[in-house]
């Protein structure tokens, strides 16, 4: 009989702990509580009825091959769509540069198998996505942050960071950034660090991961050049793109895709036929239509009205709640599904996470989005589930919260 399991388990695994916040969103069953923890798209926006339609369409002519082992890189009509799709941002692919995952999840997974040895450095913010570092986790890396300032992480400490390792003869296994309405800080990288992050990339040869949800959902100013392009603008082949469509379709779908160098791509596919094999047809099916039926155009713009009506109620209520005598600052995002809160020092975000439970409201504590040492006094929130009220009465909610702890 095996009394202790935990040593039958692998080295890397013994100690993971897996997706802390998790557990807490156990504790937001209280329909009371209005949740800004979550990172959920909002179901209104959904396309439910093109969707609908699409679903019957592909079940009534393909239910064969629906139900079939398929293509382990991809559906060849996907992996077309999204070739088409990329054209948009002048990006230039074609099938070798591209495996479909099953989401983006999957797509961080394979990256930390295809490049992380136990002990291997990764480079990221501070904060940075807590999925991304949950996923790198399981190959037991050591995560090296550089802060996040106003218009993205400082570029130069990066810099300092390769240097000092490289002084020790060790070399970053790539560098993992979220450059567009970042998760969880809602900040954006300008094109100077853009183009500064690859100025490092090519002079030490390390990988950037570009992982790239929210780009697409701008609700201010003009878009800046995703750093894959930039990159292929240079001749180069450092970047590697991580995307999903869960947050301009829909996440139940669970399909995403990466993009690189052929090289890359490949080793990829090797590692999904030891994981998930092929992702469902279906899934990907219903992919397919979105971005060649649905007028996803369309669904956009109406994305970026929906959400930007909900981020400017989210900061109109902030400003009326939060007095500058509170301590309280928020960033300002220009798009995403997120902003970054920051209480003062004293004030630890878990244990406030449990208190605004009390006042009915929750988000989500700050530490999960440090690879190392994280900070306390910071929380992140989501605008884009909760409804216009609600929103509203979350932020009134959350500022008595705070109060009391002042
Ligand atoms: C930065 C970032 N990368 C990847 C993902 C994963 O997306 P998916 O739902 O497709 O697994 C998310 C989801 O929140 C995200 O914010």
């Amino acid at each position: 009989m095996i009394n202790d399991w935990k040593y039958m388990f692998s080295e890397n695994l013994k100690n993971y702990g897996g997706y802390s916040i998790g557990k807490l969103f156990k504790l937001l069953n209280d329909p009371e509580i209005i949740s800004l923890a979550g990172g959920l798209p909002s179901p209104d926006i959904f396309l439910k009825e093109e969707t609908r339609i699409a679903s019957h369409n592909r079940l009534e002519e393909e239910i064969e091959t629906i139900m079939q082992y398929t293509s382990i890189p991809g559906e060849p009509s996907l992996i077309d769509a999204i070739i088409h799709f990329m054209k948009r941002e002048n990006i230039d692919i074609s099938e070798e540069n591209i495996l479909i995952t099953s989401s983006g999840q999957h797509g961080l997974d394979i990256t930390g198998r295809l490049f992380l040895d136990p002990g291997d450095i990764v480079l990221l913010d501070r904060p940075t996505f807590a999925g991304a570092i949950v996923a790198f986790q399981l190959q037991n890396p050591i995560f090296v942050g550089v802060d996040i300032q106003e218009d993205g992480p400082n570029v130069d400490v990066y810099k300092e960071k390769v240097k000092e390792l490289s002084k020790e003869n060790k070399k970053p296994k790539f560098i993992y950034v979220v450059p567009d309405f970042q998760n969880p800080s809602g900040i954006t990288m300008s094109l100077k660090k853009r183009e500064e992050l690859l100025d490092l990339s090519y002079e030490y040869d390390i990988p950037i991961l570009e992982d790239s949800p929210y780009r697409d959902l701008r609700y201010y100013g003009e878009s800046i050049p995703s750093i894959l392009y930039l990159d292929q603008k240079r001749k180069g082949n450092n970047v590697i793109g991580l995307y999903t469509f869960s947050k301009l379709f829909c996440p139940g779908i669970r399909v995403g895709y990466n993009i690189g160098h052929p090289e890359v791509i490949a080793k990829m596919t090797n590692i999904k036929e030891g994981n998930v094999l092929n992702t469902p047809k279906y899934n990907q099916d219903l992919c397919t239509a979105f971005l060649t039926e649905m007028n996803f155009t369309k669904h956009i713009e109406k994305c970026i009205k929906y959400y930007r009506r909900k981020l400017e109620i989210f900061m109109s209520t902030m400003e009326e709640c939060f007095t500058e005598d509170m301590g309280v600052t928020w960033t300002k995002p220009e798009g995403g599904l997120f902003l970054w809160m920051t209480v003062p020092e004293h004030i630890d975000t878990k244990e406030l996470f449990y208190e605004a439970i009390k006042f009915k409201v929750a988000f989500v504590p700050g530490e999960v989005f440090y690879g190392e040492n994280p900070s306390k006094n910071h929380m992140r929130i989501n605008f884009s589930y909760a409804s216009e009220e609600q929103l509203a009465e979350a932020v009134r909610r959350l500022s008595k919260c705070i109060k009391n702890q002042l």
